[in-house]
């Protein structure tokens, strides 16, 4: 297996090599058309069938710890119970605002493990949703006892700016990832949190990449007037407010066609491109690609990133869009701030 930053897989310790594409069950939660169970666990038998066995979900991702559940018990049924170890289960806790003790904490991770069907979760990202409220900091310290007793391997963060993660440092809380929205339209991680990170050795898994699709040649040259069809998902109607936000459509159509003539360089698509650029970044393990099982299948297409690297004019062909937009971290903060 290649473990470096390189290749397929990036090892985030020891006992935790992921796929550096990281599959994303936000999309079974709702919100992004009809996700048929059967048809579901067959295409999650088809990922991993073609290298993709990373999976990032929540315990508010609907039935997403549940559709892992049941796939791992599909592929011990079919492939024996060894095929098990090729898995990695990410998951998050996203309690609500309120005092936090050592039983709830047990009792809600205990719940991640019953449903997922492990005895220690791979990864448990832990996100808050109000820093107002300090119960943020008993939460992680009965994580890590919960780490410290085995039934949590390690512990990431989701959403968290580099101030409240400085914070943690001094605490001495051992956190391995954060889980933020990283792509060419929002580049806020590289103004404070990408250098934290580095200084930390703390890996960042990028998610909204591909802005929920709208990164794509299926909306490259496209009039603004975008459709409810157009926009049928929660993800590109989240997106397409923080491109509204960026810079506007028709800077996001120049961005789109730079991106094509790079794509068309390397023979590759947009979405390949966009990828490639993110897990480019340093502190960059991942991308987390929302996979709409049943739905849609870009693993072929994905597979594509690690054919190809990005040079310079590559790099300065984008830089000179991107110039042209507006500041997100002053618009909107630091990581995470688009939720507080
Ligand atoms: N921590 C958080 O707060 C947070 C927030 C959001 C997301 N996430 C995580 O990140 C994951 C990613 O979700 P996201 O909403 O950010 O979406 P995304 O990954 O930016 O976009 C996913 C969509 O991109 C399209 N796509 C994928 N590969 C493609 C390719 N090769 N060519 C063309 N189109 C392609 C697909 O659209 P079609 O299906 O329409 O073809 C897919 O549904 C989530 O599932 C979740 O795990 C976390």
């Amino acid at each position: 297996m290649n473990t470096s930053e390189k290749g397929h897989h990036f090892q985030l310790a020891p006992d935790l090599t992921i796929h550096r594409i990281v599959n994303g069950m936000w999309q079974v939660a709702g919100g992004h058309g009809y996700i048929d169970h059967e048809l579901a666990i067959e295409d999650m038998m088809k990922y991993h069938e073609a290298g993709f066995t990373s999976w990032d979900m929540a315990d508010i991702y609907g039935p997403a710890e549940d559709f892992i559940g049941q796939f791992r018990r599909r592929l011990c049924e079919i492939k024996g119970k060894d095929e098990l170890d090729r898995i990695q289960a990410l998951t998050k806790w996203v309690p609500q605002p309120e005092k936090i003790t050592y039983p709830i904490v047990k009792e809600k991770i205990q719940n991640s493990l019953n449903r997922i069907g492990v005895d220690s979760l791979d990864l448990l990202q832990f996100h808050w949703w109000d820093y107002n409220n300090p119960y943020y900091r008993d939460a992680l310290k009965y994580l890590s006892d919960l780490r410290d007793e085995g039934i949590i391997k390690h512990i990431g963060l989701t959403n968290f700016d580099t101030e409240r993660m400085q914070i943690m440092m001094d605490s001495g809380l051992q956190i391995i990832t954060n889980q933020i929205q990283y792509s060419i339209i929002d580049r806020r991680p590289e103004v404070k949190m990408i250098t934290f990170c580095k200084a930390h050795n703390i890996r960042l898994l990028a998610y909204g990449s591909l802005c929920g699709g709208l990164i794509s040649e299926r909306y490259l040259r496209r009039a603004q007037q975008l459709s409810a069809t157009d926009l049928d998902t929660l993800s590109l109607r989240k997106y397409k407010k923080m491109i509204d936000m960026w810079g506007g459509w028709s800077l996001f159509q120049e961005l789109l066609s730079t991106l094509d003539e790079i794509a068309q360089k390397y023979n590759v698509n947009i979405a390949n491109v966009a990828t490639r650029y993110i897990l480019e970044k340093p502190a960059v393990a991942g991308a987390i690609i929302g996979v709409r099982l049943g739905i849609s299948d870009h693993s072929n297409s994905n597979s594509q990133v690690f054919n190809f690297s990005l040079d310079k004019s590559d790099y300065d062909a984008i830089d000179t869009v991107c110039s042209k937009s507006n500041n997100l971290f002053d618009l909107v903060g630091d990581c995470g701030d688009e939720y507080r």
